[in-house]
């Protein structure tokens, strides 16, 4: 705020942003009103065009199919504006900081989408930015897509606090978010990954300190048994592809297919979710991916949905 304009107002102090970093940042029932936004926006019951006037930009460092388009799409059904920028394009591509990009965006803009390899610069960009800030994945987490997937679980099965989930495969950056979701929407997960690829140990214990029931284990049937959702993704995430070859990882994961046998021992009525993108004949099988208990497209689809409740709910114009 400037000077002058601090003068006009009596210089108080702007409220601060309503960054969406991480779920463990909230409480369950701050979430849950996002939540609210997101189905009420689904079923036509918000106001019309609710983000009239506003413009969010959305910064990619890294390839996107569904956060591009979901947010690029909801905000415009919102009645607001998108600028879509890749950081190649920005100076923040080539060595501007996040802070001074922060400090320059917030006096454009209304809100900023990161996608970046960094939580720290994701971090940054919230210290320094007086408007919203939302994290479209990190190598660490992916928040809006746990809220889709929880949106989408509780379409098909109903609340999911109490239920148990199994996640099979890598502890990557959509695991660690179902840690953070488990604890924040009560639900038991049950993480079946090679040791080598175990989720970090201090967010399985700060999970557990939250309440949360967290198993860990390397046998995927243990993991599977019983489970009202099963859920996978990639064998290797973007951040792992400069690692160099995939294939040691492929070795690892093989034993954590979530194919036919497999979902076998999930709840005779259990839902099969994927962040998308899916490697058929990898982490899972065709047979399973495009069979009857698998809901990916409505999951792909909440995206659109969860993200208009986050937008609402960072802008206030829920
Ligand atoms: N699930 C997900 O975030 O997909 P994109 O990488 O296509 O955005
Ligand atoms: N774990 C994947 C998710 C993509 C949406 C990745 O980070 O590449």
């Amino acid at each position: 705020m400037s000077a002058v304009l601090k003068s006009m107002t009596g210089g108080a102090a702007q409220a601060a942003p309503r960054h969406f970093l991480e779920l463990s940042d909230f409480d369950a029932a701050t979430l849950r009103q996002m939540l609210d936004l997101a189905a009420d926006t689904k079923r036509g019951a918000v106001a019309d065009k609710p983000l009239a006037g506003k413009t969010i930009a959305l910064i990619f460092e890294k390839p996107s199919t569904r956060t591009r388009v979901s947010f690029e799409v909801g905000i415009h059904q919102l009645g607001g504006h998108a600028i879509v920028l890749s950081s190649k394009d920005m100076q923040l591509g080539r060595g501007e900081s996040a802070a001074d990009t922060a400090k320059v965006l917030s006096r454009y803009v209304d809100a900023i989408m990161l996608r970046t390899d960094s939580v720290a610069k994701l971090r940054e960009l919230a210290e320094h930015a007086t408007v919203p800030v939302i994290n479209g994945l990190t190598d660490v987490s992916h928040p809006c897509q746990l809220m889709a997937d929880v949106l989408t679980f509780e379409e098909h099965r109903g609340p999911v606090a109490g239920q148990t989930i199994a996640w099979v495969g890598d502890g990557n950056n959509v695991a660690q978010s179902f840690i953070q979701a488990a604890a924040r929407f009560g639900f038991t997960l049950r993480l079946a990954t090679p040791p080598e690829l175990a989720p970090p140990a201090q967010l399985v214990d700060w999970a557990r300190r939250e309440g949360a029931t967290i198993e860990l284990t390397s046998d995927p049937v243990a993991a599977v048994r019983g489970a009202r959702c099963v859920v996978t993704d990639t064998w290797v995430s973007m951040s792992d592809e400069k690692e160099g070859g995939p294939t040691a990882r492929h070795n690892m994961l093989a034993p954590y297919q979530l194919n036919a046998a497999l979902l076998q021992h999930a709840a005779a009525d259990a839902i099969v979710m994927h962040c998308l993108p899916a490697h058929r004949g990898e982490e899972i099988t065709a047979e399973v991916i495009d069979g009857p208990q698998s809901v990916v497209f409505d999951e792909a689809e909440n995206r659109l949905h969860a993200q208009k409740g986050v937008l609402l709910w960072a802008l206030g114009a829920g």
